[in-house]
């Protein structure tokens, strides 16, 4: 994928928030990469950044072996921002001096604007809420800067070199907690780098849809849909580009929420008529879980069945050079962290049900670029239905990490019905996407009840509903009490073997999201 001409670097020091500069500026329409603090001099150069963003990050400008900005940054004489840490390293090796000791601010704080600048263009506020996280903070500035906003614990919040348009801010504009921060951002790449909005998912389409022809030539493409939202963009893209020289393979795992290979077939084969291979392996995956119920194995076993199925189904396609993935960006950014010393990680990635290289394919990655709340944008502009857009996200293994113990037809039966009435009452009740994952569980738990005149001996049912921003952490979902029992009530009349009905009120951490 050919990036846009105006593209803006983000230099990351390890903050933790580094990626949301990136999406603000994204959220902005303009193209905005991360790589690592000690990027060589040479890429710096060819990266042709219109200007250059210093991400905060956990050191101390003040400790032996701190990561430092590099004198490249400044020779390159295009617009400079420098976010906290990055204001401090700034400041420090442009002349200016930094000292720890004093008062320290953490969270939010009051802004006061002080001076005019197109950084602040069209704020007509005289404060603002910010947020700070800083122990160090810069006591003298550079010559040619000047103070335009302060605080409390920092009268250099925000400083200023119009003359060579260098900008330095304490505070962290990425993250919500400060209002004015989208603006602040919108205002360095526009007013102040000069940047086109030309960062917009029409022109993403239309442009990835020329490199995948190009990459691809007249070749054979195979993708596996998991029936999530990337893989169906990437697939809808693909076939958008090449036509039927894709074919999408869908494994029906056995292990699968209720409709789903359905509305998955309706979608793919009858809407887009792209060609689907759909393989009913279901017997193999059950058969090969039969009498498993430790957790581990039985992700293991089928993560390994679903390759040999995956592999099958691409020989028999036949004549298949290459295979693609809905990789993500986050996936493949660098990573820069200080735990135990400054060091540069890649993520490995996590990618269709986690097919190996042994494959051999060549891999097409059409979002390799792009951000998930940009592979949603992608896919309303490539006509996916909103319903598939904002699915919830629903992991490799299915329903065996939603059963805990044993897994048998029987209980897989029990659990579809239940999810579905879950999902049905929320979807009624407007809440679905103010979720994040919302879900039943059956736990290998059977406990007394009273049905009729007689006494019953059902299954446990769990209902698990939680927000996060990432998977990462995660808090559970407030339902209404008159909600949860009008969902119990349902389940427990409409489905044969559950007898009760548990609430999970488990945040993550110490929870985890799934069950298994
Ligand atoms: P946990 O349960 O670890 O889940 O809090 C975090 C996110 O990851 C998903 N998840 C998985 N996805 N294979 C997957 O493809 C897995 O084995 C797996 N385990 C959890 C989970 O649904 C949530 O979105």
């Amino acid at each position: 994928m050919t990036a846009p001409a105006d593209k803006i670097l983000i230099l990351d020091f390890g903050s933790q928030v580094t990626q949301l500069i990136a999406r603000r500026i994204r959220e902005a329409n303009v193209y905005a990469e991360i790589h690592p603090f000690s990027m060589s001099a040479e890429r710096i150069r060819a990266f042709g950044a219109k200007g250059i963003i210093l991400s905060g990050g956990p050191c101390s400008v003040l400790d032996d072996g701190a990561p430092m900005v590099q004198q490249v940054v400044f020779d390159l004489k295009v617009p400079v921002l420098g976010i906290c840490y990055g204001q401090q390293t700034m400041a420090q090796h442009l002349g200016g001096k930094v000292e720890g000791g004093h008062t320290r601010e953490f969270g939010r704080a009051e802004l006061e604007y002080i001076s005019a600048s197109p950084l602040f263009d069209g704020i007509t506020h005289k404060t603002a809420q910010v947020w700070m996280s800083h122990g160090d903070r810069v006591t003298k500035i550079p010559d040619g800067f000047a103070p335009i906003a302060q605080s409390h614990g920092a009268p250099f919040a925000a400083i200023a070199d119009e003359a060579r348009k260098y900008y330095a801010v304490q505070f962290h504009p990425e993250v919500v907690h400060t209002p004015d921060g989208a603006k602040i951002l919108s205002n360095f790449v526009h007013k102040i780098a000069g940047c086109a909005n030309d960062w917009t998912m029409a022109n993403y389409k239309d442009e990835a849809i020329k490199t995948i022809q190009s990459q691809v030539g007249r070749s054979q493409v195979i993708c596996g849909l998991s029936g999530g939202v990337d893989s169906a963009v990437a697939a809808v893209l693909i076939h958008e580009a090449i036509d039927d020289q894709l074919t999408c393979i869908f494994v029906d795992t056995g292990l699968l929420r209720a409709n789903e290979r359905e509305q998955v077939e309706t979608l793919f084969r009858e809407h887009y008529k792209i060609k689907l291979n759909v393989i009913d392996a279901s017997a193999e995956f059950l058969g090969k879980l039969k009498g498993v119920s430790d957790p581990e194995t039985k992700r293991k076993i089928i993560g390994g069945t679903f390759i040999d199925v995956f592999e099958r189904a691409a020989k028999d396609v036949g004549g298949v050079e290459f295979l693609a993935q809905g990789t993500l960006y986050p996936d493949v950014i660098e990573s820069v962290s200080f735990t135990g010393g400054p060091s540069v990680t890649i993520k490995s990635h996590h990618n269709v049900g986690g097919l190996p290289e042994k494959l051999n394919f060549k891999l097409v990655e059409p979002l390799r670029e792009l951000f998930k709340d940009e592979v949603r944008a992608l896919g309303r502009e490539l006509g996916l239905p909103e319903i598939f857009v904002k699915r919830h996200p629903f992991p490799g293994p299915g329903l065996a990490i939603r059963i805990t113990g044993e897994i048998t037809e029987e209980k897989l039966h029990i659990l579809r019905q239940a999810d579905t009435i879950y999902l049905d009452e929320i979807r009624s009740a407007g809440l679905y996407d103010d979720i994040w994952q919302a879900f039943a569980v059956l736990p290998d738990v059977r406990s007394v009840g009273v049905m009729g005149d007689g006494r019953s001996y059902d299954y446990v049912c769990g209902l698990r509903a939680v927000t996060s921003v990432d998977g990462m952490t995660a808090d559970y979902y407030p339902f209404s009490h008159e909600f949860l029992g009008r969902t119990a009530t349902r389940i427990c009349n409409e489905v044969r073997g559950i007898g009760r009905v548990v609430y999970d009120i488990t945040s993550k951490p110490p929870g985890t999201i799934e069950w298994e």
